[in-house]
């Protein structure tokens, strides 16, 4: 979607550069949005999982919580979707730093304004959710985190919160595919419905 370089994130970068060298064939750069921009869902994960997108180019493949999305997504028959995460390059430990999550807006912005029926987003995780309401000038100290929660973005759009279906989510039992399905399910119904 872009040219696959991104100089905005120094320590990633240099980070990313080691990981390639390790094992040539990853990918090692920014993994873009990817699905139809005709789609009135899109899901927000957090970042390239090590040995997932950050191997394979594309979000959520090749990883426990890509996986389970992808099954969950196939059994809801959900044909037309985009994915993709807040943070487009895998950060060091997975934590990615303040400062390079919101280097990363200017592509959360664009991939969004892009996808002109949209109607739901899914932000699986906090940090997913505070980067998201933050695009639409919504202060966290109002509008908490909760999984579940709808929260009206503006006139078209509405933000749908979820654990992120993480393997130590899953392991944990703080989220189950039974929960996340749940929220597919109501993105589907306010995709169509309101
Ligand atoms: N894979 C992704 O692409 N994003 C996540 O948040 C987790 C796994």
């Amino acid at each position: 979607m872009y040219e696959t370089e991104c100089t905005l994130c120094g320590r990633i970068k240099k980070h990313l550069q080691e990981i390639k060298n390790k094992y040539p064939g990853y990918h090692c750069k920014p993994v873009w949005g990817t699905g139809s921009l005709n789609s009135r869902i899109c899901v927000f994960g957090l970042a390239p999982g090590l040995h997932g997108a950050n191997k394979t180019g594309i979000p959520f493949t090749a990883d426990f919580s890509g996986q389970l999305i992808r099954e969950i997504i196939e059994e809801l028959e959900i044909d037309e979707y985009f994915i993709t995460n807040v943070v487009r390059c895998y950060p060091e430990k997975n934590l990615p730093l303040t400062a390079e999550k919101n280097n990363c807006q200017v592509y959360n912005f664009h991939e969004l304004s892009r996808l002109q029926n949209l109607k739901v987003i899914i932000a699986l995780g906090e940090v997913a959710y505070r980067q998201i309401i933050k695009l639409y000038d919504i202060k966290y100290n109002t509008h908490k985190f909760q999984h579940g929660n709808v929260l009206k973005l503006n006139e078209k759009i509405k933000l749908i919160s979820s654990y992120h279906c993480s393997k130590l989510n899953i392991n944990t039992h703080k989220i189950n595919k039974r929960m996340l399905k749940k929220i597919f399910l109501r993105a589907i119904k306010l995709s169509y419905y309101g």
